[in-house]
């Protein structure tokens, strides 16, 4: 017997892929005990966009959720993913700081920190996997599956070496944008398991429709846990869905002995909530089919949407084609960097930057400081014409060693700038402000999120002439206050606890 594990994505990667990361914390408890009770690997939970997103939009403080899950579901281990020296934010950060945020996640309850590097540099892993063993987590080296002229299975093969020897638990293949192939995967990770004697992990998005496909042929070759999300939240840019693969294995010696019966339980919950995104437009129809497109461009499902948005707000979208003809271009120049958080960001910028103005004629700082070596070691050499374009647009020399050694501690520096705020100045508010400095100081100024109440527009005439204010929560910090007498109303309208005064007057 050879029995697979399923780490369950639904409440991170699912949401993130399919719903724009907007699911709450209060969508995530009801049914947190059950998913804790169905003999999951692990629930991943946290990191990735969830800590900015939930910030940003849901004005949730990243802490609480960690806190009130792992309370809901106390058995299952938690995981999160960590993007290195990154943390879950775009660029690096002092080794501190990378050391005060896992130990604070692990002291939250964080079990598993899923870690990789945007350039695919185990050096900027190194921090993080230490400091996730320090604290008795477990650390899971991460490989970004790319496809380019200088990769190879033997490439990610000693990567996850190297990855093994820094103290990994388990070795990743994550294929963020779907890319890898069944028989790509299948010899990717056989010599894996040949190499590394821990176990091996594939997660693998359903966007180009490989994945289930790829998966399979991935337990032959002996994978050890797979990455999956229950059905409402899975298939197009998530992942395959839990319950096809639980029945695919069952009476085979990789039977997970998940039981599908209970497994219908929360894909019923799932369900009701996948209606929700559906109806309020988080979750859009385009996301949820296969997108042959990525086979062909080689690029993240996510990237191409984003993208299409950015080439109209730019009024570039006749540029469409030529612009993802320049990203192979900008890669190449760029050592063949994988595309994934914040890289694929970055690359696209500069593909759109390359054909609207020529070629490296307009260069951004961040794909300059990837160029220079800023990032990491890349895949392969950099271009060298462009590195010294770069060196000089930015008025600094290319660097060959680990990024993060010329960043200087941060972690004081941090705590005396949230005490000049007046902010709370422990090191779990030091690590999220390095990282999203204007989401903190606008959480701790906007009033706390009320129920979501929609925006009601009252047309009878008010019964009595001074009816007492009445407050409608319009959206997150907005609020309304509707006073005086009938046929005309007067607002308040608070953003970001400015007051401005609307008249609204009755036609006709
Ligand atoms: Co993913």
């Amino acid at each position: 017997m050879n029995p697979v594990t399923f780490n369950c994505t639904v409440l991170r990667d699912g949401h993130q892929s399919l719903a724009a990361t907007r699911m709450k914390t209060a969508d995530m408890l009801p049914i947190a005990p059950i998913l804790d009770s169905m003999g999951f690997s692990a629930l991943e939970t946290w990191g990735g966009a969830t800590i900015d997103a939930g910030l940003r939009f849901l004005k949730e403080w990243p802490f609480d959720r960690l806190d009130a899950l792992k309370k809901a579901a106390p058995k299952t281990p938690h995981m999160m993913l960590l993007r290195g020296q990154n943390i879950v934010g775009y660029t690096n950060y002092a080794d501190d700081v990378v050391e005060a945020f896992v130990a604070m996640s692990a002291k939250h309850g964080m079990n598993i920190f899923r870690i990789f590097d945007c350039v695919n540099d185990p050096r900027n892993m190194e921090t993080s996997i230490r400091a996730a063993k320090k604290a008795g987590a477990q650390a899971h080296g991460t490989i970004c599956y790319t496809t380019s002229p200088v990769h190879t299975t033997q490439t990610f093969v000693d990567m996850g070496r190297e990855l093994a020897d820094m103290g990994a638990d388990a070795i990743v293949i994550k294929d963020m944008a779907g890319l890898l192939k069944p028989y790509t995967c299948y010899d990717l990770v056989k010599e894996l398991k040949e190499t590394v004697k821990i176990p091996v992990d594939i997660h693998s998005h359903y966007t180009a429709g490989l994945a289930s496909m790829s998966i399979l042929k991935g337990i032959e070759a002996g994978a050890d846990i797979i990455d999956t999300a229950m059905s409402p939240l899975s298939l197009g840019t998530s992942h395959m869905p839990t319950e096809s693969l639980v029945a695919a294995l069952q009476g085979t010696d990789y039977d997970t002995g998940l039981d599908l019966k209970q497994l219908n339980v929360v894909r019923a919950y799932f369900a009701k909530l996948r209606e929700k995104y559906i109806a309020n437009g988080q979750i859009s129809p385009k996301s949820l089919g296969v997108d042959a497109n990525t086979l062909l461009y080689q690029v993240p499902g996510g990237m191409l949407s984003n993208f299409r948005t950015q080439l109209k707000e730019q009024g570039m979208e006749d540029k469409f084609e030529e612009v993802f003809a320049e990203i192979p271009v900008v890669r190449k120049a760029l050592g063949w960097i994988p595309l994934v958080t914040p890289t694929s960001q970055i690359v696209g910028v500069q593909a759109m930057l390359n054909v609207k103005f020529g070629r490296w004629k307009n260069i951004t700082p961040q794909a300059a400081d990837i160029a220079l070596g800023y990032y990491g070691r890349t895949s392969a050499p950099v271009d060298p014409e462009v590195q010294k374009l770069c060196a000089e647009k930015m008025g600094k020399e290319p660097i060959t060693c680990r990024p993060a050694d010329l960043i200087k501690p941060g972690m004081e520096d941090l705590r005396r700038k949230l005490a000049e705020k007046g902010l709370p100045t422990d090191d779990e508010h030091c690590v999220i402000y390095a990282m999203f400095p204007q989401q903190v100081e606008d959480f701790y100024k906007k009033p706390e999120p009320k129920e979501e109440a929609p925006v009601q527009v009252n047309t009878a005439p008010a019964a009595a002439p001074a009816a007492a204010p009445s407050m409608t929560v319009i959206d997150n910090g907005i609020t309304a206050r509707v006073s005086g007498p009938s046929g005309s109303r007067d607002l308040t309208i608070v953003i970001n606890g400015q007051s401005h005064s609307v008249k609204v007057e009755r036609i006709g």
